[in-house]
């Protein structure tokens, strides 16, 4: 069975986004595979955050992937600051890493923005930590929405450049798995850009908490353009808006952005922003019921993260150990 892992920042409530490009697709993998699921909170000080909240955004992001569907019981969930493993290896990997290879890294340039000298250094070795999750447990296969795709191609870089430094065949070569029509949802206030957790304006995201009221008057606030849906997929091209929103009732809906456009094919956005709207609330609500069922016992969340963490440590420590031998640390005896 391959081993599968993927990480989620800790980093606010999570998004549509977040839930169509990864979440939804981490479900389905613990049927077929071994499943590591990481609720990533050294990743999320790279940037600024509350640190009195911390603590309780990461237990609400653990209770939101439960309530999506990510089994603590089929998988192994845990949170990163709980298994050592990984600042351990992301160490090693910062000193095989190249700084050019961190150079070329766009979401580093995104994040940093103009004040790239005011940057905290651990977001621009953010990638070498994120190899160093997936490497830890010789994972082989992380399913991310499309963003993380270069960060991805990186820790391949990392693992081939420290397998041949040190002459070994120990770190393996990983597969992205980019899936389905929702890879990439994009904001609601601007096509072009993705929807995130940290966009200033709450108005171009759906959070999984929103209710039915605020999912309404967001998809009614939606950017749109004034033309009908178009029959056929060509109709389109250069309407980013239009095709997200297509693509988001299609993800809802277990459709393809054909089907979408086959049954709207010809009404305008007001008619078919209710039908969204209709959707998405449907979608959510079973998700936001279970999430409030789940944080009213906060210990329990915790007790199935410390059973995770221990699972989690059982398989990092020994791979993390062998790779801290390789490098040539004398071994604590
Ligand atoms: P984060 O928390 O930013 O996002 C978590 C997952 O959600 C996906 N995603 C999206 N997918 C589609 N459309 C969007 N608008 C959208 N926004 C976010 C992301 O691609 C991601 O899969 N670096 C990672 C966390 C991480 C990780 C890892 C992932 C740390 N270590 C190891 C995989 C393996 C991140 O930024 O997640």
């Amino acid at each position: 069975m391959q081993r599968v892992f993927s990480g989620i920042q800790p980093s606010g409530i999570p998004t549509l986004g977040n839930y169509l490009g990864a979440i939804r697709n981490w479900v389905p993998m613990m049927d077929d595979h071994e499943c590591i699921y990481c609720v990533v909170d050294l990743h999320a000080i790279t940037q600024p955050f509350d640190h009195k909240e911390l603590a309780r955004a990461t237990r609400e992001m653990a209770a939101a992937l439960i309530a999506c569907g990510v089994d603590p019981d089929r998988c192994t969930l845990f949170v990163q600051s709980h298994v050592h493993a990984h600042a351990r290896l992301a160490w090693i990997f910062n000193c095989v890493a190249r700084i050019g290879w961190l150079n070329r890294m766009t979401q580093f340039k995104d994040k940093a923005g103009k004040d790239r000298e005011n940057a905290g250094s651990g977001l621009y070795v953010y990638p070498n930590l994120m190899a160093a999750d997936i490497h830890a447990y010789h994972a082989t296969r992380v399913p991310v929405g499309e963003d993380q795709k270069q960060h991805l191609e990186l820790a391949n870089d990392i693992a081939q450049k420290f397998n041949h430094d040190f002459g070994v065949e120990f770190f393996p070569n990983i597969e992205p798995m980019i899936q389905g029509v929702a890879a990439r949802v994009m904001s609601l206030r601007d096509g072009t850009k993705k929807m995130s957790k940290s966009d200033p304006s709450d108005q171009s995201r759906i959070n999984l908490t929103d209710d039915a009221d605020a999912i309404a008057l967001k998809i009614r606030r939606a950017k749109t353009d004034p033309e009908p849906l178009p029959s056929e997929l060509a109709g389109l091209e250069g309407r980013p808006e239009a095709r997200n929103l297509v693509g988001i009732l299609a993800a809802v809906t277990d459709a393809t952005p054909a089907d979408v456009l086959r049954d709207h094919a010809g009404k305008g956005f007001g008619a078919f922003k209710e039908v969204l709207t209709e959707a998405l609330v449907a979608h959510l609500s079973p998700i936001q019921a279970e999430m409030t069922r789940l944080l009213a016992d906060p210990a329990a969340v915790d007790a199935a993260l410390r059973k995770g963490a221990d699972r989690a440590s059982a398989i990092a420590e020994p791979i993390v150990t062998k790779a801290e031998e390789i490098v040539g640390f004398l071994p604590r005896r």
